[in-house]
């Protein structure tokens, strides 16, 4: 799970890979490091931490002017957090110099083969196998480099994308892709690699989408791909028209920004899927929607709190719904009927507990429809039916525009297959609703100055406002490290009740009329044993003493007003805990290990 910035040609090599690296760091950001060379100088930098200490490292301006570069930013799976597990790795030799993003699963075995011919290693990455693999074939029986990636590479299970620098070759990048992505930048004087458009969004107007099992190279002015041994002709697609803005806009935190997005997203939904107050769903998609025996949601975090709601809307209009967590499904998959329909729900597009999913679904010749916020990306590309979130690029690693962009699309979406209404004007209704929330933040602030006090806490929902729980405590938990956890409050005494004190406090959500009673009752039996209930509820539903009321909406749209108040609760404590808010420890934004 990293991300990858490369290129060749006439460039301000330091500009474009330390900032690619930044606009990447979303991908990872364990360490770091780049490779500059033009054949008679080189410069091989690496850093533990963030883009910005590499930035300390590298010298403003280089020796010679590099014709080739190369960087990375790493979220660690095989060797600890060192600099000798910092990319770029290099050969053996030292004429290899690569970074790599995935996960070479046979990589014990490949070190065994290359021990075996007395190849040493310096780190414990899987990403210097590759390199030395690449560097034993070229020194024994590869005619040259693109040979020698090619046998590599068949040697490999597992992901990968890579881009590879030969010493001796300065005016050549190479790279190979298998299951983890790489998108070709198509410039002038200069051609560009990154494991996304967003680096490369203002200096190319073209990419080449590379697809699985595709090696090649690009110099400054040509692009050549190969699969199979054999060159294909490189097809050349526009660059994306979505929003692929990443910089803060005078906010603070991306995590504050993207929340207060929300509303725009939501709009652009509605402009994308309604059009003359109809909306514009493929109508077959919908009959499949409709006919289907059962509908399976697979996702993971926050986009499987987003599939719980709609699993309960589904089920309130007498539809058999599931939504599992793909981790779980991928190994222990359950289909009780025959004609299902099975919806994958990701944020990145890049989950690889998801990915790992897909050959179950299309083994079985189930329909699959994919809804991610990037169309380019591994399970978009997987797609039987497609759909955008056009929530523009999201990232800060807590999910909040994208939660609540997904719960919109699912509405509009089972609106227009089940309920055949017209119910997008309630969801721009529900878009004024989280603008007044918006509008009101400072509220929030102490209410979170109270929490940042606490290391534990519980989320107490019923019916719809459990699912929000979930994701509340989710959110809290990642961003601000308090141990919260998600209670249906009905269950508190059952068992967890026995944890409250007065340093166990608890946030309550109540949206529904037909439990808000007994939700109040629970509270009765919390503040009896110490503990400080924070209550956000619905207007009609609340009381005077209520800490955050927010306005009322349709109940399957209500945990958009909730969530928001969470988003922002957990965003404040982590600002009085002063805490990395955009990149929680030990996160990364894609997720794209097992
Ligand atoms: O990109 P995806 O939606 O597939 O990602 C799933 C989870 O990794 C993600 O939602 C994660 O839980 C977020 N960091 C939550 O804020």
């Amino acid at each position: 799970m990293c991300g990858i910035v490369g290129a060749c040609g006439a460039l301000d090599f330091r500009d474009y890979l330390l900032n690619g690296l930044r606009k990447l760091e979303y991908r990872g950001y364990d360490s770091c490091g780049l490779f500059v060379t033009d054949g008679s100088f080189s410069l091989l930098e690496r850093s533990v931490g963030v883009v910005d200490n590499l930035d300390k490292q590298v010298p403003t301006t280089f020796e010679h002017t590099p014709s080739v570069g190369i960087a990375h930013t790493r979220w660690a799976t095989h060797g600890g957090v060192t600099i000798s597990n910092c990319h770029p790795v290099y050969s053996f030799d030292r004429k290899v110099i690569l970074v790599h993003n995935g996960v070479i699963e046979n990589f014990v075995q490949i070190r065994e083969f290359l021990a075996a011919n007395k190849i040493s290693f310096y780190g414990n990455t899987d990403s210097e196998i590759v390199a030395n693999l690449i560097a034993y074939y070229l020194s024994t029986s590869a005619k040259d480099m693109l040979e020698a990636i090619e046998m590599a590479t068949s040697k490999l299970n597992g992901s990968y994308s890579l881009a590879i620098v030969h010493l001796a070759e300065p005016h050549r990048l190479y790279f190979a892709k298998n299951l983890s992505p790489l998108l070709i930048g198509k410039g002038q004087g200069a051609n560009y690699l990154a494991s996304d458009q967003i680096p490369m969004a203002e200096i190319s107007r073209e990419f080449v989408d590379l697809k699985d099992g595709r090696f090649g190279y690009i110099t400054k002015d040509e692009i050549h791909v190969y699969f199979q041994g054999q060159e294909e002709k490189v097809k050349l697609v526009e660059r994306s028209s979505e929003n692929l803005d990443v910089s803060l806009n005078g906010y603070p935190h991306f995590m504050l920004k993207e929340i207060e997005e929300t509303p725009s997203c939501i709009e652009r939904l509605i402009k994308n899927y309604v059009f003359h107050d109809e909306y514009t769903f493929d109508p077959k998609l919908l009959k499949i929607i409709e006919r289907a025996s059962e509908i399976i949601f697979l996702a993971c975090g926050t986009s499987y709190h987003a599939s719980l709601i709609a699993v309960d809307l589904l089920r309130s209009k007498g539809k058999l719904a599931s939504a599992y967590i793909a981790s779980e499904f991928a190994y222990h998959p359950v289909v009780m009927t025959k004609n299902p329909l099975f919806i994958i729900i990701s944020q990145s597009g890049e989950t690889a507990d998801l990915l790992k999913c897909v050959p179950f679904i299309q083994d079985n010749a189930y329909h699959l429809l994919t809804i991610t916020n990037n169309r380019y990306s591994s399970l978009a590309r997987k797609a039987e039916y497609y759909l955008n979130l056009y929530s523009g690029v999201e990232v800060s690693v807590a999910s909040t525009k994208v939660y609540q962009s997904e719960l919109a699309l699912l509405f509009m979406l089972l609106d227009a297959a089940f309920i055949k209404g017209h119910h997008f004007n309630e969801l721009r209704e529900q878009v004024k609703c989280l603008e007044k929330i918006i509008a009101h933040k400072e509220k929030f602030i102490p209410v979170a100055e109270e929490i940042a006090k606490y290391d534990n806490l519980f989320f107490l929902g019923r019916g719809i406002d459990y699912s929000t729980a979930l994701e509340g405590a989710l959110k809290m938990k990642e961003v601000t490290y308090i141990n919260a956890s998600a209670v249906q409050a009905g269950e508190l005494k059952h068992g967890p009740i026995a944890l409250i004190s007065n340093e166990f406090p608890s946030i309550a959500f109540i949206s529904e009329e037909k439990t808000a009673h007994q939700m109040r009752n629970g509270f009765q039996e919390i503040k009896a044993r110490g503990g400080r209930v924070f209550v956000v509820s619905s207007k009609s539903l609340s009381l005077e003493d209520d800490d955050i009321i927010v306005c009322d909406s349709p109940l399957y749209l209500s945990p958009m007003s909730k969530v928001m108040v969470a988003q922002y609760l957990t965003y404040y404590t982590a600002i009085k805990k002063g805490l990395n808010v955009d990149k929680p420890r030990n996160l990364a934004k894609s997720v794209t290990v097992e």
